[in-house]
């Protein structure tokens, strides 16, 4: 088993990461001190597979935990269904000194973050992320939200958990499309901040793909380091953690215009990733064969790298609604070379993007 740290001062919490791991979660626990009255927040899926264990881990050293199940689903991630965790939580007697664990995915993982952060001003909880995009992103670094019927993750606060548990050995029951999903957010890491992690991510695709324990955890690592060292920097993502949003910008607006749930987040994220190094390269900061690389590890993953037909119109339209838009501007990360990044104002985005697209094959 590999561990790490979230170096945070007195909010530093230890991140676990192994192969069958799950049964040793009570005494993850209990060395992080963690209330031993426990709500683990859940959905049927995931509880389905796993809650048992969970509980039984729990109980093999002393906590008393119920669970507290959430549909499933990216449209249940809202209001009405975080408060049927409140209810959950007030309806089994949750205290101050009680606390929470997360079980699933980024949608259960975010949701129940932000009930642990306002549920009696803020109790305790640990993120035990079940697919590999949490596993390498939501469940490490404190974000927590909802959506609003006006705009996704608007609601919620920077809450970090007490411990981070990681089996790998849970990405074996998640369908293949989530796990490619997951693996853009790998590449991303390799792309914006260490060319030798996106070449070994070259090099063990095919043990990636057939999901060897050993690859799954080196990749689970190295991106948790990268993304901790830069949430150590920059918790609160005044400058430097915007550099986690490489190929969001483009892929957001790919999702809005796709419909939510049409295209994965992560496969638009992959797309956007293609658009930024091709951007990149317009402004001499990446060579073509870099784009290249890029591109084919993405495919390589099953993974699309066209931006679906939609015109430029509807793609600048878009963007302009992104969170990353200040004051008409566009804040974009750009890849330099492959394994470094920076932030570019696009002072005109039409020219910039008209000629990024106008190099790039449509799909769909
Ligand atoms: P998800 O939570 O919806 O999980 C995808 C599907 O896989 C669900 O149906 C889930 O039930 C199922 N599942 C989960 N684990 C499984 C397993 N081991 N076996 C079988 N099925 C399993 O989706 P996701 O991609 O994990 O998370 C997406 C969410 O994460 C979005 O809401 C996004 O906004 C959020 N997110 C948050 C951050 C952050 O920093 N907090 C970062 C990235 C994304
Ligand atoms: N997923 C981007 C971040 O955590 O900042």
């Amino acid at each position: 088993m590999e561990q790490l740290k979230v170096g945070l001062g007195q909010r530093s919490y230890p991140i676990w990461i192994g192969d069958d791991i799950l049964d040793n979660l009570g005494r993850a626990l209990k060395e992080v001190d963690f209330p031993r009255k426990v709500a683990v927040v859940t959905n049927p899926t995931v509880g389905g597979l796993y809650a048992e264990r969970v509980l039984e881990a729990l109980a093999k050293e002393g906590f008393h935990a119920e669970t507290v199940t959430v549909p499933d689903g990216e449209q249940f991630k809202n209001l009405e269904t975080l408060e049927t965790i409140y209810d959950g939580l007030i309806e089994n007697g949750l205290d101050r000194f009680s606390g929470l664990v997360a079980l699933g995915g980024g949608v259960v993982g975010d949701m129940a973050g932000f009930a642990a952060a306002t549920y009696l001003r803020g109790i305790p909880f640990a993120q035990v992320p079940t697919t590999l995009l949490s596993q390498v992103d939501s469940s490490v670094g404190g974000k927590t939200a909802v959506n609003h019927p006006l705009g996704k993750n608007l609601i919620g606060a920077f809450y970090q958990p007490r411990h981070v548990h990681i089996d790998v050995a849970t990405l074996t029951t998640l369908p293949h499309r989530e796990f490619a999903a997951g693996m853009a957010e790998v590449v991303k890491y390799g792309i914006i901040r260490d060319r030798s992690f996106f070449d070994w991510l070259g090099s063990h695709r095919s043990e990636l793909q057939r999901l060897d324990r050993t690859a799954l955890i080196e990749a689970v690592k190295r991106s948790c380091q990268i993304k901790a060292n830069v949430v150590e920097v920059d918790e609160n993502e005044s400058y430097l953690r915007a550099i986690l949003n490489f190929g969001h910008t483009f892929g957001h607006a790919v999702e809005t215009l796709a419909g939510y749930g049409q295209i994965k987040h992560g496969e638009a994220v992959a797309i956007g990733m293609v658009v930024a190094a091709v951007g990149a390269s317009t402004l001499d900061l990446c060579t073509s064969g870099e784009v290249d690389s890029i591109r084919e590890l993405l495919a390589s993953f099953g993974l699309p790298v066209e931006p679906p037909s939609f015109s430029l119109e509807d793609y600048l339209n878009a963007m302009g609604r992104d969170k990353k838009v200040k004051e008409g501007v566009l804040r974009l990360v750009l890849n330099r070379g492959i394994g470094d990044c920076l932030l570019r104002d696009i002072a005109e985005p039409a020219g910039f993007f008209a000629s990024v697209l106008n190099t790039l094959p449509m799909g769909r």
